[in-house]
């Protein structure tokens, strides 16, 4: 869930949500049984061109069929068929006259309403197996006989169900099977995974082969049809876009451009947490190379006000949201004043915001307040545009370089709401703020200059309010301590510190510390996440 979205919903400025979904493509419907790699399932089919959605285990049919599936995937997941708590799931879906392809946990459902059995496996199986293939396949057309795969599961088949025969398996293990007549087919392992050497294959196969689907979702289709609904919801309205300069509501605001032009305005609020130059360098992209409305406003002095005397990670949190509320309102009323009704709001949310999982775990804590979701106490009427709700930030990218976005701003890292608050452990104070800017833009060039960059997920610098002693020439300094992070992860949801290079972090130390008045300690945070976060409050 995007900052801002959560903070306008918690506000309760938006009543209605209004997407421009992809309608009426054949899909590859994939049933999440609660996996760790369902979304990754979706991911791998879209990269054929072939759009697939995720919907939880227990949709409807109805909702199923809406979707104009071509085939069905069974997602991997953390129960067993025989829990009493097991997903209940409609064993009809399996009769829709689809294929369908079951996956890991989605392999011992099928055995098990088909009326074949499954036990727990004496020793679990987790990581790298060898799977042998038996038994021709369309499934496997094409792979070896031998396949190095992903295997993480405890329950395993034992007796098939009846029309089904066994195709591959392990040493020890059942690992596909196929019903051909039914076209139901299904593997113990985990294709979606790079670790699976000819994953992607297998699922082609499926995609392709089995279920015959087109490859017919590209972004030039997604552009045209988005900016056609665009113009068809919005007719002569006008829509406002609160931008930050980051990929998705960059690439959000520049689609809706396309569709209608300067009756969108983008608004850019600095609240005075910004990176260096950031308030001029964003407006400055936006404007020249994306030709944008924009609409700045310097808050900062609204902002710091707000802040001071603030040490509590979530209390700052808040403030900087319903500050930006409050700012925006202020702004939306002027816009108002001058050029008339407002009607449509667009925002950057993506797919993974919108998934709705089955809740195999329970509800998951609070962490940070950004997880949250408030009500919607009903004030101001703005409907909610949002044309990337059906993409991952992978074809966020491929969308914006097909709309000519320069790739310096579809590479960016993430960079959270609250900004460099949520990096200045204690006070946050415009001094401080200053302070960690500096070291903050030595730490991303000289990553940038390594060409690490786009490797990785996040690098930035942290201020502790931590003062230590240090000497400089014949000086003694008694000053504050930085810390350097660096963060591989797919989604932000788990990460792992980067090992970056020694040389790297040298340079870096070193031009902090000569560089930056006011830090003379630099320490490297190898912490993953979890049981660390990405952002240090
Ligand atoms: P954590 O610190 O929770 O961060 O591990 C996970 C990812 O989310 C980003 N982040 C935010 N993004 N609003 C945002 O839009 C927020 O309030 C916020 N807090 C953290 C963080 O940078 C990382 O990518």
């Amino acid at each position: 869930m995007s900052f801002l979205r959560e903070v306008l919903y918690s506000h309760g400025r938006i009543l209605r949500t209004l997407s421009v979904e992809t309608t009426a493509l054949p899909s590859i419907v994939v049933l999440d049984f609660g996996s760790q790699y369902t979304q990754l399932i979706a991911r791998r089919i879209r990269e054929q061109n072939v759009f697939s959605v995720v919907l939880p285990c227990t949709a409807k049919l109805d909702e199923i069929r809406s979707h104009n599936p071509v085939g069905i995937i069974l997602s991997g997941g953390p129960c067993s068929v025989y829990d009493t708590d097991a997903p209940p799931t409609d064993p009809n879906v399996l009769k829709l006259g689809l294929p369908v392809l079951g996956i890991c946990y989605g392999l011992q459902f099928m055995t098990h309403v088909l009326g074949g059995t499954v036990h727990a496996a004496s020793k679990r199986e987790y990581g790298h197996a060898e799977v042998t293939v038996e038994a021709s396949s369309a499934l496997f057309r094409g792979l070896p006989e031998k396949l190095s795969v992903w295997m993480s599961h405890g329950d395993e088949a034992d007796k098939l169900p009846p029309g089904f025969h066994l195709v591959a398996r392990t040493n020890n293990a059942v690992a596909a099977i196929e019903n051909v007549a039914e076209r139901y087919y299904a593997v113990q392992f985990h294709p979606e995974v790079h670790h699976t050497k000819h994953g992607t294959e297998l699922l082609r196969n499926f995609v392709f082969g089995i279920c015959q689907a087109q490859p017919s979702w590209t972004p030039a289709k997604f552009i045209e049809s988005t900016v056609q609904k665009v113009r068809e919801t919005v007719g002569n309205g006008r829509v406002l876009c609160a931008i930050s300069g980051g990929v998705d509501s960059s690439v959000a605001a520049t689609l809706v451009h396309r569709a209608i032009g300067d009756r969108l305005t983008c608004v850019f609020v600095n609240n005075g947490v910004l990176r260096k130059d950031e308030y001029a360098k964003v407006q400055h992209n936006l404007r020249t190379k994306l030709h944008l409305n924009i609409d700045a406003v310097d808050a900062t002095k609204r902002f710091m006000d707000k802040l001071a005397g603030v040490t509590e990670p979530e209390r700052k949190r808040k403030i900087i949201g319903n500050e930006f509320i409050e700012v925006f309102d202020d702004e939306v009323h002027r816009i108002e004043r001058e050029s008339g009704k407002v009607e449509w709001l667009v925002q950057g949310t993506l797919y993974p915001d919108v998934i709705e999982s089955v809740s195999v775990r329970g509800p998951s804590v609070t962490i940070k307040s950004h997880h949250n979701v408030g009500g919607l106490p009903e004030k101001m009427k703005l409907k909610l545009i949002e044309p990337l709700r059906d993409l991952f930030k992978d074809e966020v990218r491929r969308i914006g370089r097909d709309l000519g976005m320069p790739d310096d701003m579809l590479q960016r890292q993430p960079f959270p709401g609250p900004g460099l608050a949520v990096r200045i452990l204690g006070e946050v104070t415009p001094e401080r703020v200053a302070l960690l800017q500096e070291a903050d833009e030595i730490v991303v060039g000289e990553i940038k200059k390594a060409g690490l960059y786009e490797q990785i997920w996040q690098s930035f610098a942290v201020l502790l309010p931590v003062m230590s002693v240090g000497v400089m020439g014949d000086q003694r300094t008694y000053a504050y301590t930085c810390a350097i992070r660096a963060v591989t992860s797919e989604d932000g949801m788990t990460a792992d510190w980067v090992p970056l290079p020694h040389e790297v972090l040298k340079t870096i130390s070193s031009r902090i510390v000569n560089e930056v008045p006011g830090i003379n300690r630099v320490v490297y945070d190898i912490t993953s996440k979890p049981p660390g976060t990405i952002e240090w409050e």
